[in-house]
């Protein structure tokens, strides 16, 4: 199992938005959403998201998008923008759930069952790392994790980077499916000098 958690600092926590870019950029939200639950022609079963929307007005809410049950989704923009306004008021949409919940009391509870890794370029080169069979990844937004929430990440997992090039966030998940994908194949990436 995997699980995909992008801290959206200013993601928009109702459904009064007329462009998802101006909503708190929740077209980050989306384009990590494709990243971490769509295959070609296909969703990974195996996969949970989870974004944090800390925007207006009523910050946190937790949307929980699970792979496993997840139902009527398509990859484009459009498809998502109603799916956006249908959960955050109050409608429910299969596999997805939205709660008032805290970044800090998600982690907690992840982490007792879960490996917990931090995306930072500065951190432990992924080459290194043992990801076990359930890792939980937090990633920042377009803006980058606030310190805060970093450090109490921290508490509970490590930082790891994919090299020192900044990506997008759902470039990351995106080679982090990747690499987990040939670690089950049994075909890992391996290191050149
Ligand atoms: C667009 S980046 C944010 C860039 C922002 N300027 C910053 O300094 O954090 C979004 C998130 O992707 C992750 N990220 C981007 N590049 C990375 C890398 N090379 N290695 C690890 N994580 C990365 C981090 O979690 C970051 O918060």
């Amino acid at each position: 199992m995997r699980e995909f958690i992008l801290y959206s600092r200013k993601g928009r926590t109702d459904a009064h938005f007329s462009n998802i870019r101006d909503a708190g950029r929740l077209d980050v939200v989306h384009e990590c959403i494709v990243a971490s639950l769509f295959l070609s022609h296909g969703i990974r079963r195996n996969t949970v998201f989870h974004a944090f929307l800390c925007g207006p007005p009523s910050p946190p809410l937790h949307m929980k998008i699970d792979g496993a049950t997840i139902r009527d989704v398509r990859t484009d923009q459009q498809t998502w923008i109603e799916i956006f306004r249908k959960v955050l008021s109050g409608k429910s949409h299969p596999g997805i759930t939205v709660e008032k919940r805290s970044f800090e009391s998600l982690l907690r509870e992840l982490s007792s069952n879960a490996d917990v890794f931090v995306l930072e370029e500065g951190g432990k080169d992924v080459f290194d790392v043992d990801f076990g069979e359930h890792p939980v990844f937090v990633l920042g937004d377009h803006i980058g994790l606030p310190r805060k929430v970093e450090g109490f990440a921290l508490r509970y997992g490590e930082k790891i980077s994919l090299g020192k090039q900044p990506y997008l966030a759902a470039s990351c998940i995106t080679i982090l499916n990747y690499i987990l994908d040939r670690i089950e194949t049994g075909k890992p990436l391996e290191r050149r000098e």
